[in-house]
């Protein structure tokens, strides 16, 4: 276990030095574009140079739009890659980080009984909120980006993070899960979003 974690962060780190030689930011479909709306393929060579570049691609776009996730499809590649970051921010300490994960055919294999329901954005959805009841806690399993199979339990904000972006390579997007259409709209204009974390498009 702590070999893949030190393999991991090996990965993350190359992806990190690659980002000071050159940043690619890919454009970023929006929800209308049908390959947001279809089930994404799975990745079956992890060998394919194109599958990191892209990876590595994809985190740049994450970052620079200031996303804690991001999925292909997003960026108009209908395949079943996840990245996702969440920086520690001086402005909102309390927020948890999450160090850069990548999850690539990830699947849900179990959901806490107990829901929660909270405000959430998309990079796809540009300006709009949406507050959306999501289990607090999931297991899942994933490869990572060395095609070696991972499994997790998370909890909170890192578990909403991923039933949204797996929502995504189900070709769901956020509106669809809404209880109550009376939240969702602008953030500039929700009173109840006013006062909230407004860095955090899933
Ligand atoms: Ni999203």
């Amino acid at each position: 276990m702590q070999n893949r974690v030190a393999e991991s962060y090996t990965i993350m780190s190359d992806f990190v030095k690659k980002l000071d030689k050159s940043m690619t930011v890919l454009k970023i479909v929006k929800m209308g574009d049908p390959v947001l709306s279809v089930k994404s393929v799975p990745v079956t060579d992890f060998n394919d140079d194109k599958l990191q570049q892209r990876i590595s691609d994809m985190v740049d776009t994450m970052r620079h739009y200031q996303g804690v996730g991001l999925v292909a499809p997003q960026t108009g590649l209908s395949q079943q890659i996840v990245v996702l970051e969440v920086a520690r921010n001086t402005r909102y300490p309390e927020a948890e980080s999450i160090a850069l994960d990548i999850l690539i055919n990830p699947q849900i294999t179990a959901y806490s009984e107990e829901t929660e329901a909270a405000w959430e954005g998309c990079l796809s959805l540009p300006g709009l909120r949406g507050r959306i009841t999501r289990s607090t806690g999931i297991s899942y399993q994933a490869f990572n980006a060395a095609g070696e199979p991972v499994t997790e339990t998370v909890y909170g904000f890192h578990a909403r993070i991923i039933q949204h972006e797996i929502d995504h390579l189900n070709g769901i997007l956020y509106p669809q899960r809404l209880d109550n259409l009376l939240e969702f709209g602008f953030e500039d204009s929700l009173p109840a979003f006013q006062n909230l974390d407004k860095d955090s498009n899933i």
